[in-house]
């Protein structure tokens, strides 16, 4: 058996076992087995001692709130890992542990299918100034965008993240003249429903896709916002979600799967739920 975990508080809900099951069944692993497992907030170090002890497990995907202790945790992290400030992937070797992190390339995949759009050369806006918004950024400065600009409701926080990153900070107030072609809500306000940043209606005037890293059944606020505002194209973040997870899977198993019908088949279930 090669056993696989994902460690979250709460995790009960997560997709990840739904996901990675439909990529095993894709790649005829039968010995592939995916579960959740909630660790109480601090207990991260400890359960990982006891989880340890069992052979078969093979690695781990971590998600909120311990993606930052999963990166002390982890003998060696990759640079991409160190970039973002957290992990999300445990690769499990003998007797030493490697910490990756999977969401930003998660996302511009996501991005490049899903939206049909290449990030280099494209001017960027990113909300928030929280880990998701670092570990967006991080990412994206690889990749040869136009230029990339950080905007966050309190503005002081976006200017340490910029200052930190290499990038720009601007007010909220600022973006209304737009010249971005990707907008991504990076942003936690998406899990109150129907909460959107205070962003004004002409930050979307050029922009070309509006990407919100939550999801759920229905359009988001955020993404209602970004094509009454005038965005060309608007998309959630299950993409992301799906995208982030087979580059896990590829880490563990060696293999990419397919992942444009596990996104059909995660969003119907969505909808139907
Ligand atoms: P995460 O690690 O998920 O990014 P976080 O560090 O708590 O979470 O950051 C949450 C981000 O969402 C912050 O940028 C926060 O803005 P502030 O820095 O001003 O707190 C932003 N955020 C959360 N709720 C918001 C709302 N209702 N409107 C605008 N921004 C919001």
């Amino acid at each position: 058996m090669q056993k696989y975990l994902v460690v979250g508080h709460p995790i009960d809900h997560s997709l990840s076992p739904l996901i990675q099951g439909l990529f095993a069944e894709q790649c005829g692993l039968s010995d592939f087995v995916y579960e959740t497992h909630d660790v109480e907030p601090g207990g991260f170090i400890e359960a990982m001692a006891v989880l340890r002890r069992d052979n078969s497990l093979q690695g781990l995907n971590v998600t909120l709130p311990f993606k930052m202790d999963a990166a002390d945790y982890c003998d060696k992290i990759t640079d991409r890992a160190r970039a973002a400030g957290a992990v999300n992937t445990i690769c499990i070797g003998a007797g030493y542990t490697l910490g990756d992190n999977t969401d930003g390339v998660g996302l511009e995949r996501d991005i490049e299918k899903r939206g049909g759009i290449q990030l280099k050369g494209q001017r960027v806006l990113v909300i928030g100034a929280g880990g998701a918004a670092r570990g967006v950024i991080s990412h994206f400065k690889t990749l040869g965008c136009a230029k990339i600009d950080i905007t966050n409701r309190t503005f002081e926080r976006a200017v340490a993240l910029a200052m930190d990153l290499g990038v720009t900070a601007v007010n909220m107030l600022d973006t209304a003249s737009g010249g971005y072609d990707v907008i991504i809500n990076a942003t936690s306000a998406s899990l109150s429903p129907g909460s959107v940043p205070a962003i004004p209606n002409g930050a979307f005037k050029d922009c070309k896709l509006a990407v919100d890293l939550v999801y759920g059944a229905l359009p988001t606020a955020f993404m209602r916002l970004a094509l009454d505002s005038g965005a060309e194209s608007a998309q959630d973040g299950l993409g992301m979600l799906v995208e982030q997870a087979a580059e896990s899977f590829r880490l563990w198993t060696g293999t990419m799967p397919e992942t444009e019908s596990v996104c059909h088949k995660v969003r119907e279930m969505l909808t139907n739920h």
